[in-house]
């Protein structure tokens, strides 16, 4: 048992109540509270449609389908990233596309991006989207990848599983591709268990992503349930998928979701201390910034120790001591599966091989107190000085 968890969800009574009485209300699968839910997001964000999926995964799955990811097709994705980010391109028959990452960042390179989206399209191979990936909460400059985009005729899937709520001064993560997509998984910044939310301007696509989140099917269960028509008579126009939210965890997010500017104030404040008090130790660096005038979500708080250090000693270290360390991430190319589809090594990645070896996630969560992260900055100091 840690001490000092890498993570712990903030589950409050609200939340319980607001379970209690879907529980007591008869109806547990998608309907009142799920659509209360995605019209609280999509004011709280300022985007046209939100659609409450069960996973992020699920999320980046319907939005690259309804953008019309297809074999045949390339998709470009960092290789430091989880692997669901991927994954869900090889279900649609497409081929992942591994880019780098910037120099000192955790996010995807827009000029790798760029010349790795000229190789797969001269090799008979067209781009059919990019997902830049807000690792951390940290915003991807988006413009960058918007040119890239048009040129490829792409569509950009933002993957923003970290980045609720990372605001820019163009609008919300999440709000600035052609569809974004958010994760409630249980450490991310609001939570409803498992689940997760597709963010998009675009009605096409919205329409796309409701009908193939319930198996291509033209009404949902509580449309029909509500419908004078009578409940019984629906039509499958594709075949879809089965990834709508329970109206149980949608009613976690409606109460998570109003506790979100709460929640961020602590992550930023943790985040401010750790800056503070981290500082004196030179053998680290902070690796995900706010940068210019966007906002950080502080889903993950990363350091980046020097190259000297023995980081996966450093990590057995604050094990020892009860402190839960995370690494974001083991790069996809180094995984046997990727590995072995795309034979992509280090030397094809030199930024995010460097990187992988030296990053450190720290604890982050709303309820991290100051004298919990005095303790960590104690062991990671000590760890750090006997740690090359
Ligand atoms: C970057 C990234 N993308 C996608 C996902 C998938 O999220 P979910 O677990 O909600 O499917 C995760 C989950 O941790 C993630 O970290």
């Amino acid at each position: 048992m840690q001490d000092i968890p890498f993570a712990r969800p903030s589950i409050g009574d609200e939340e319980i109540e607001a379970v209690a009485t879907v529980l007591r209300s008869g109806w547990l699968t998608t309907g009142a509270e799920a659509l209360a839910f995605e019209k609280e997001f999509a004011s709280f964000i300022g985007v046209r449609h939100a659609l409450a999926v069960n996973s992020a995964t699920a999320g980046l799955h319907l939005s690259l389908e309804a953008t019309g990811v297809s074999p045949g097709t390339a998709v470009i994705v960092p290789s430091l990233t989880f692997t669901a980010t991927a994954e869900v391109v090889r279900y649609l028959g497409a081929e992942v596309v591994f880019a780098d990452i910037l120099p000192d960042r955790l996010l995807l390179d827009p000029e790798d991006t760029a010349r790795r989206a000229a190789a797969a399209s001269k090799a008979g191979r067209p781009v059919a989207a990019i997902v830049p990936v807000h690792l951390a909460g940290e915003v991807c400059a988006i413009e960058p990848f918007r040119e890239i985009a048009r040129e490829h005729g792409a569509a950009i899937i933002e993957d923003a599983a970290h980045a609720f709520p990372s605001r820019t001064s163009a609008g919300y993560a999440g709000t600035l591709g052609t569809a974004g997509v958010f994760s409630f998984y249980a450490n991310k910044t609001i939570t409803t268990g498992e689940g997760g939310m597709v963010c998009t301007g675009d009605d096409a696509l919205a329409g796309r992503i409701r009908t193939m989140r319930t198996h291509g099917i033209d009404r949902d269960a509580w449309d029909r349930y509500r419908s004078d028509l009578g409940g019984w008579y629906y039509q499958v126009v594709a075949p879809g998928f089965k990834y709508n939210m329970p109206d149980t965890a949608a009613a976690i997010g409606r109460v998570q979701l109003k506790r979100a500017e709460s929640f961020l104030r602590r992550r930023r404040d943790a985040a401010e201390y750790y800056r503070v008090i981290l500082t004196p130790l030179e053998e680290r660096e902070l690796i995900t910034l706010p940068r210019g005038s966007t906002e950080h979500a502080w889903h993950l708080y990363v350091v980046r120790t020097s190259p000297s250090i023995d980081r996966d000693r450093v990590i057995r270290r604050l094990a020892q001591a009860g402190i839960g360390a995370s690494v974001h991430y083991i790069p996809l190319h180094r995984m046997p599966y990727w590995s072995g589809r795309y034979g992509v090594t280090d030397k094809d990645l030199p930024r995010t091989a460097e990187t992988a070896d030296r990053v450190i996630s720290l604890p982050m969560f709303p309820a991290l107190t100051r004298s919990e992260q005095d303790r960590i900055a104690e062991v990671l100091e000590s760890a750090l000085r006997e740690g090359s």
